[in-house]
């Protein structure tokens, strides 16, 4: 093994580049070159790339972002790009990759393994959804974010009587909301993975109110439908072009029938692209580097057309193809503990 390239696909998040570092550097102590490939796939089928070195990843591992860049291009979109990766990697002589991504980047790494490039998967997303992952790098300072967010909500809440919806990230899945949701102690908690009425809200937070609790948080994630407020099924007009759908805001519509129905004032704060902004937690920067260091273990002993991932304390690896085109949604358990302490009031 002679030569690796690494690339950040997808959506940034904070963390991406303490991976980029420990990739370099586990890289140096086996004496492996490494590239940087520029903004996801699309620098792999343009042959964007960027030599690597120890000293040039130096005083990285706080900065939020992705020193290489990055993209949503999907090389299985338009023919001839997967042809154009391969004529890349022969001719910078790339033995294998290392692909940070979310589920997009990493299904298609997952198809480009299985056609014979060796390649290991790093997963990353502030939406924590990423299959065979206890955790993706991103997910912890988002929802550090978030809390912070509810702890300063609550202020307004509180002295104007007021309820305050948060929307916050999650696509498929509502891990930041229900994460955030209880360390923020939020009032209630919509995700796209459960069911519920806008009558039983109403009746929850008319509760509150007649218990004396003149303020409510209520934390909603973005891809939380409800025939009431939003489109349950969402028409192709209304999708981007990796087929994401554009999201409605379903904050706004949220708050909007609150207030209506309950005559409560009502705000409404969409946090958007500040959950993925910024500087990386502490544990984000250690979860990024022992994923780096990791992927390059896997790629030395010959295992490719993996994942490594966080399974409780040890990171371990997952195939591809267990990873691909699949959500993880949020636990029941974890969605137990939110329940409990919401009702507990009582
Ligand atoms: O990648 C995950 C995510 O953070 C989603 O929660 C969100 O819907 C999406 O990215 C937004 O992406 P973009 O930066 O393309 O608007």
């Amino acid at each position: 093994m002679k030569k690796i390239a690494v690339m950040t696909g997808g959506g940034d998040c904070p963390g991406l580049n303490a991976v980029i570092r420990a990739v370099v550097r586990s890289g140096v102590s086996y004496d492996i070159e490494t590239l940087g490939i520029r903004n996801g796939w699309q620098g792999l089928v343009e042959g964007d790339l960027e030599p690597l070195f120890g000293e040039s990843v130096s005083g990285i591992t706080s900065l939020g972002g992705t020193i290489l860049g990055t993209s949503r291009t999907d090389p299985f979109k338009k023919p001839g790009d997967v042809e154009q990766i391969r004529n890349t990697m022969k001719t910078y002589s790339i033995d294998a990759l290392v692909v940070i991504g979310g589920n997009g980047t990493l299904s298609a790494a997952y198809e480009l393994a299985a056609s014979g490039i060796s390649l290991v998967g790093i997963p990353k997303t502030i939406d924590n959804d990423i299959f065979g992952t206890d955790l993706a790098v991103g997910f912890d300072t988002a929802v550090s974010i978030v809390t912070e967010a509810i702890d300063r909500l609550h202020t307004t809440a509180e002295s104007h009587h007021r309820i305050m919806v948060v929307e916050v990230m999650g696509r498929d899945a509502g891990w930041i909301a229900l994460m955030a949701g209880i360390a923020g102690g939020a009032d209630v908690i919509l995700l796209p993975e459960i069911q519920f009425t806008i009558d039983e809200i109403c009746q929850d937070l008319k509760a509150r109110y007649l218990a004396g609790k003149k303020f409510s948080i209520v934390v909603v994630a973005e891809g939380t439908h409800h025939e009431d407020i939003a489109e349950v099924t969402v028409p192709e007009c209304n999708r981007d072009d990796c087929g994401h759908e554009k999201f409605v805001g379903v904050g706004n519509l949220l708050g909007k029938e609150l207030e209506h129905r309950l005559s409560i004032e009502t705000r409404v704060t969409v946090l958007g692209h500040v959950q993925r902004g910024g500087t990386p937690t502490a544990f984000d920067r250690v979860l990024a580097t022992r994923f780096g260091i990791m992927a390059v273990e896997q790629i030395v002993a010959g295992n490719t057309g993996c994942m490594v991932a966080l399974q409780g304390n040890r990171v371990g690896t997952v195939p591809l193809r267990d990873v691909a085109s699949r959500i993880k949604p949020i636990t029941p358990d974890l969605y137990y503990l939110a329940k409990t302490v919401i009702q507990g009031r009582r």
